[in-house]
């Protein structure tokens, strides 16, 4: 062989490893929405009752407002056969993982699957240390769309070596699988998972309470408003493709009807993954207005991909957000955390800021913006003249507003 020829090998080489060591492009270019087991039902699923979910999104038409992941979380496993390739609870999942995806594909749904990087799952089910390319393969083989990997029982293993293995044991499996890593910040994934995963959870579990603090929840789980503050420093790190995840939405586990609000226009806001927790099957109408308001889920899924900002608080409890949108757009939102209803001046001309992720001034001193407010589903003026709003406790007011054309 000559110098070319092994030149050109060289480069072949590179090309395939380099493809090889990367995740699937183009399936998560907008935050991914859907529904996982867990806060609801925990360790408590079968067939039947995930068959149940999918019908309910289909036929409440949480499908067609974008929810298309179905999600098992822990506790589909029974025990690797005698090759060592995982399988599923013959009693809780008899007709499969296949079926069940087959059944999901069938209704313009996908299916998510559930393991862990270490010995056993949280809730002592095998892991996947040591079957990575095995495990991989049979959520191919079974028609899987969506892995979420998470993080017990790892004593000394490196999670950046642990998670990059897994994205490369997807990769070879040959099936494009969205990777949801579950690793709850302790590495600062954000730093480095870009390349690996599509979407990387930023802290512990989330906790069906909005603020409430020790001896509410469990030591190990946060409250709704904890988690939004950890999310500080942290937008710099998503975009299109590749997300921060501050965990499953606890809407319409108990919160208020305030609260299920402000939580999901946070979420919205923090352009995180929608993914429900609550019964879909058993929705009063309220809990449905809040994750079906199609001009709030608009603002998570804008194509910019940008993650809000907390642009200011104040000390009673208010805090005044912008997410930067597509064609010079804007969300606004006030979030009130107080206990208490609260009534504000917005003077536009404070908020003159600059956003230097997404490389643009809000400009209100040159600009206005026709307001539309996306709760109560009405246009309402525009940004030229200051006005006084009121905040019910725990709720939010949220704006989309769109520069006037000159
Ligand atoms: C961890 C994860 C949760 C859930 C449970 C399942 O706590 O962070 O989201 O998957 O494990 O056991």
């Amino acid at each position: 062989m000559n110098y070319r020829k092994y030149a050109l090998l060289a480069v072949v080489l590179l090309f395939s490893v380099s493809a090889y060591a990367q995740k699937f492009e183009g399936l998560a270019e907008t935050p991914a929405m859907g529904w996982n087991s867990w806060n609801k039902f925990a360790g408590n699923i079968t067939e039947d009752l995930i068959k149940g979910v999918a019908d309910a999104i289909v036929e409440s038409g949480l499908r067609d407002a974008g929810y298309i992941y179905v999600n098992l979380d822990d506790c589909w496993h029974g025990e690797r056969d005698s090759l060592g390739f995982i399988q599923c609870d013959p009693v809780r999942f008899p007709s499969g993982i296949k079926a069940l995806a087959d059944y999901m594909h069938e209704r313009g749904l996908k299916l998510g699957i559930y393991s862990d990087a270490g010995w056993k799952t949280c809730a002592g089910r095998p892991g996947s240390v040591g079957h990575e390319f095995q495990d991989a393969l049979q959520y191919a083989k079974w028609g899987v769309d969506y892995l979420k990997y998470d993080w017990c029982d790892t004593p000394n293993i490196n999670a950046k070596g642990a998670y990059k293995l897994m994205s490369e044991a997807l990769r070879a499996a040959g099936r494009p699988i969205y990777f949801s890593m579950c690793e709850w910040g302790t590495a600062r994934p954000w730093e480095w998972a870009s390349e690996i995963a599509h979407s990387w959870r930023t802290t512990g579990d989330i906790w069906h309470c909005f603020d409430c603090g020790r001896g509410e929840k469990p030591n190990y789980a946060h409250s709704v408003m904890a988690i939004l503050d950890m999310q500080e420093g942290l937008r710099k790190y998503a975009g299109p493709g590749h997300w921060n995840d501050p965990d499953m939405l606890e809407v319409g586990n108990g919160l208020s009807e305030s609260e299920d609000r402000a939580h999901f226009t946070m979420w919205c806001m923090l352009a995180a993954s929608l993914i429900l927790g609550n019964d879909v099957r058993d929705m009063p109408q309220a809990i449905k207005e809040v994750i079906m308001n199609k001009e709030v889920i608009a603002i998570d899924q804008d194509k910019e991909g940008i993650q809000g900002l907390r642009f200011m608080r104040t000390d009673d409890g208010l805090e005044f957000w912008f997410k930067p949108l597509v064609n010079g757009e804007w969300a606004f939102c006030i979030l009130n955390r107080a206990t208490e209803d609260r009534t504000y001046d917005i003077d536009w001309q404070n908020f003159n800021l600059y956003d230097d992720v997404a490389k643009r001034f809000t400009d209100f001193d040159s600009k206005t913006y026709k307001i539309r407010n996306l709760w109560t589903k009405k246009d309402d003026g525009d940004t030229k003249k200051s006005r006084v709003v009121t905040i019910p406790a725990h709720d939010v007011l949220l704006y989309r507003l769109t520069p006037t054309k000159k």
